[in-house]
């Protein structure tokens, strides 16, 4: 990879939004051919630099060049050439039409001539041809809306190539994707580098996959440089979490790994964990789910989901049977359930998540309200806010910023710390370490089972193996199809295991 040209150099970049300076002279260079990740905690600066180089935000400062010419002030000009491509989370692909039109469409207007059905799909073939010609032949009639996200992202790789893209920007592409799909993604990213030069820049939180899939790291901390082109091979994980600044944690975990699980979930007043448990059922599958008990769900989302449908009052006519005390429990909606004691952080952050148009204070309220059916005064809410805010050392600039000023993992806190004064009889979760860094998932860890110790039993669904065996004593596993498998208890409870019962490789 040393002899490959390289493709972009930033140099002393300098971004502000008002008040908060975000880059304060970082650089940052990449070459062809190579898959470089961009590595730093929640609100470092990663997606603002990305959003740079891709004309979304104006630098306030710093040179860019990129393929040995140098770039002006406005980084819109260069997006425009298709030169540089950026998938990020929010994908920009419009549902209602083909996966066809979605490619051929944006450079028609360069064409001559008018549009033609034929001539998109030609277009679209053989672009999506890069990626995988059997993914081609499937997917290029069928509507972007009726596409799972992952292929979805693949469309959007596929009209960027097509587009000519040099460098490819994903921002966090695999956060919500299930481990096969991230597989899948890596398996296109690698063929797409090894025939066309591609050149890719990385974000993810996962020191796993940027080991799986990356060459080169570049670390970004306090807004500049921490580490400049570092090769994965020659750095290690500790180094990596030692130059972003998230050490102390990490001495935190690797003491959480080894006894955590054994010695922290039975010391807790047991006084708290007093009380009925919820017992679910379907087929020959029956578990109980007690104060206290932190229990995991694994498995590909749709078996996952029923249960937590069920459990939430999403679905009332679920199959599961849910009982306490020999009761049914049921909950005519969401709201419902969460003044019966059920809080919900459901994984879909962007729609089911966080009120985009409301600041951030009302985001943090929004659970006490519903649960207690009333707003408080406005101050007494500040306050509340602000005590949240430093309990989980979230990063805002105002109560008052919509959330979208917030970097994705300081959203991801923002919902888990709706529940946190509430006090759940049973809180779920959905994947709520997506997208937050190694500091705040040890955060996040040590907020549930604080939850869990006061009495609130904790169902938890992830995808990440490794986080359920360090969190969970009892793990209800699902297979690809959606069927319960079984029920895995304490030393039962291991990535092999888990990866056996669920059919995913981990
Ligand atoms: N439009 C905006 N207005 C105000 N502040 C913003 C805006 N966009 C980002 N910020 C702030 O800039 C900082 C960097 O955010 P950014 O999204 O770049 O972080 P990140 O490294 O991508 O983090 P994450 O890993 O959580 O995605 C954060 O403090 C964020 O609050
Ligand atoms: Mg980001």
């Amino acid at each position: 990879m040393a002899d490959q040209p390289t493709l972009l150099l930033a140099k002393s970049i300098v971004k502000s939004f008002g008040p908060t300076s975000v880059l304060k002279g970082f650089d940052l260079s990449i070459r062809s051919g190579e898959v470089h990740a961009f590595l730093g905690g929640n609100g470092a600066g990663k997606s603002t630099f990305i959003k740079i180089i891709s004309g979304q935000h104006e630098r306030d400062g710093g040179t860019l060049e990129f393929a040995g010419r140098e770039l002006g002030g406005s980084a819109a000009s260069l997006a425009d050439t298709g030169e540089i491509a950026v998938v990020n989370q929010e994908l920009a692909l419009l549902p209602h039409l083909s996966v066809a039109e979605n490619i051929a469409m944006p450079r028609m207007h360069r064409a001559l001539g008018t549009y033609s059905e034929r001539g998109a799909r030609a277009i679209a073939i053989e672009a999506l041809s890069l990626i995988d010609t059997q993914f081609a032949r499937q997917s290029v009639g069928r509507l972007v809306g009726d596409l799972s996200l992952h292929e979805r992202q693949l469309v959007e790789i596929a009209r960027s190539l097509r587009s000519g893209a040099r460098l490819l920007l994903l921002d966090e592409p695999t956060a919500n994707l299930t481990a096969a799909e991230t597989g899948r993604l890596f398996a296109v990213i690698r063929k797409l580098i090894a025939e066309t030069n591609l050149a890719v820049l990385f974000v993810s939180h996962r020191m796993r996959e940027i080991r799986q899939i990356a060459d080169v790291c570049t670390i970004i901390r306090d807004g500049k440089t921490a580490v400049d082109r570092a090769s994965l091979h020659a750095i290690t994980d500790r180094e990596i979490v030692d130059f972003m600044g998230q050490t102390v944690e990490v001495d935190q975990q690797s003491e959480a790994n080894a006894d955590s699980r054994s010695s922290e979930r039975d010391t807790p007043g047991r006084s708290s964990r007093t009380g009925e448990p919820i017992r679910v059922q379907l087929s020959d599958i029956e578990l109980d789910i007690g104060p206290g008990d932190i229990i995991g769900l694994a498995g590909a989302p749709t078996g996952p989901l029923t249960l937590i449908e069920a459990l939430t009052g999403l679905d009332h006519k679920s199959h599961w049977k849910i009982t306490r005390a020999g009761a049914p429990v049921k909950h005519r909606c969401p709201s419902a359930a969460a003044r019966a004691g059920v809080g919900y952080i459901s994984g879909d952050r962007a729609n089911k998540g966080i009120l985009a148009t409301l600041p951030i204070v009302d985001n943090l309220m929004a659970a006490q309200r519903i649960v207690e059916r009333k707003k408080l005064a406005r101050d007494e809410e500040i306050q509340r806010g602000q005590n949240l805010l430093d309990a989980l050392r979230i990063r805002a600039g105002s109560l008052w910023h919509l959330p979208s000023t917030l970097s994705g993992g300081t959203q991801q806190k923002i919902l888990v710390a709706r529940w946190l004064t509430l006090k759940p009889r049973l809180l779920v979760l959905e994947e709520p370490t997506r997208g937050v860094d190694i500091r705040t998932k040890r955060e996040i860890y040590a907020l549930v089972r604080k939850l869990a110790n006061q009495g609130t039993a904790v169902v938890w669904w992830s995808t990440e193996y490794v986080e359920l065996v360090e969190l969970c004593d009892t793990v209800l596993a699902f297979d690809l199809s959606g069927r319960p498998t079984g029920v895995l208890r304490h030393t039962d409870v291991n990535e092999t295991s888990l990866a056996d019962a669920t059919g995913m490789a981990a």
